[in-house]
């Protein structure tokens, strides 16, 4: 497992210290990522049928995964588990739906597990067989869920605190990149993120496993609900950002 661990590490470092060192080169780090985290993947594998995940998660004191959460989220995406799950996995519990979906972030299931249920489900949902979505791939899919963590209540969305959303956001260096009021910078290519256009949970999973050249935040570095706290900071930001841009808005 030292291939895994020593991916860990460099996803740590990634999130603890985003900056433009790490930022410059991002390419040339997640190339090594990738063949570092294709080692992981067959070890993973191997370790699954034997191993409880929770012998590999005392290992590593964040639970890392070994599959490629990154690819991970774009195949939940592309295979429309979203559809049913949710975008952070989080399940639907609407009187709609026959029994609801269940939650499967962060899934309890060692791997082995996880993809049996995904090529035997049990009832409603509809089973993925190997043509459709490879074992490695769903290594991947099981490494996303893994790093989205415990479920985000609901009402996080309008118990996140602004003034607190602030403080984080900026200890946590995102201003770095996208500006002190979420607004973008051209010259790091942070995007604007106040006020939000997509929801909470699209939100946090973005933040979890980007798919540009933003470093990851690991639970580690920032938990769901100070994502929640930055989320409502964000949307608390008046709509023009200076008061020196208003009378060019009028013009
Ligand atoms: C059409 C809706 C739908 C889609 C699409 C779907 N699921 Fe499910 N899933 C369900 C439902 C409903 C259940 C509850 C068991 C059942 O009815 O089969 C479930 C159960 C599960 C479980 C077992 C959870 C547990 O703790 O028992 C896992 C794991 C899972 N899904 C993963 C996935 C993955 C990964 C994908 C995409 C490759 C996916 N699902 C796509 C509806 C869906
Ligand atoms: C090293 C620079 C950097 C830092 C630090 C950074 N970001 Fe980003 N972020 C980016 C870039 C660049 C993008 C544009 C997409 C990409 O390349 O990933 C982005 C995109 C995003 C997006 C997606 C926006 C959208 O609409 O698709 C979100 C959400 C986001 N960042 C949130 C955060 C939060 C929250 C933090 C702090 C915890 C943070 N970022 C820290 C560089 C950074």
């Amino acid at each position: 497992m030292d291939t895994a661990i020593s991916r860990s590490s460099f996803r740590k470092t990634t999130a603890r210290h985003p900056r433009r060192s790490s930022f410059s080169s991002p390419l040339r780090l997640r190339r090594t990522a990738a063949s570092v985290v294709t080692a992981a993947i067959t070890a993973g594998l191997l370790l699954a049928g034997s191993v409880e995940t929770c012998a590999i998660g005392q290992k590593q004191s964040n639970h890392a995964p070994s599959g490629n959460g990154q690819k991970g989220k774009l195949i939940f995406e592309s295979q429309g588990c979203d559809k049913c799950h949710g975008s952070l996995g989080e399940g639907v519990s609407t009187p709609g739906q026959k029994g609801g979906v269940p939650r499967i972030a962060s899934t309890p299931l060692a791997l082995s597990n996880f993809v049996q249920l995904v090529r035997n489900p049990k009832g409603q949902m509809p089973a993925f067989d190997r043509q459709r979505v490879s074992d490695s791939d769903l290594a991947d899919v099981y490494a996303f869920l893994k790093s989205l963590g415990p479920p985000v209540k609901q009402e996080a969305t309008t118990t996140g605190d602004p003034k607190v959303g602030e403080r984080i956001y900026t200890s946590d260096g995102c201003y770095e990149c996208h500006g002190y009021l979420g607004q973008g910078s051209t010259s790091t290519g942070g995007t604007r993120l106040a006020p939000p256009q997509i929801p909470l949970s699209a939100f946090i999973s973005y933040v979890r496993q980007p798919s540009g050249q933003m470093p990851p935040y690991t639970l580690k570095v920032v938990s769901n609900q100070d994502l929640a706290h930055i989320y409502s900071f964000l949307q608390s930001v008046p709509k023009p950002p200076s008061s020196k841009t208003l009378p060019l808005l009028n013009q």
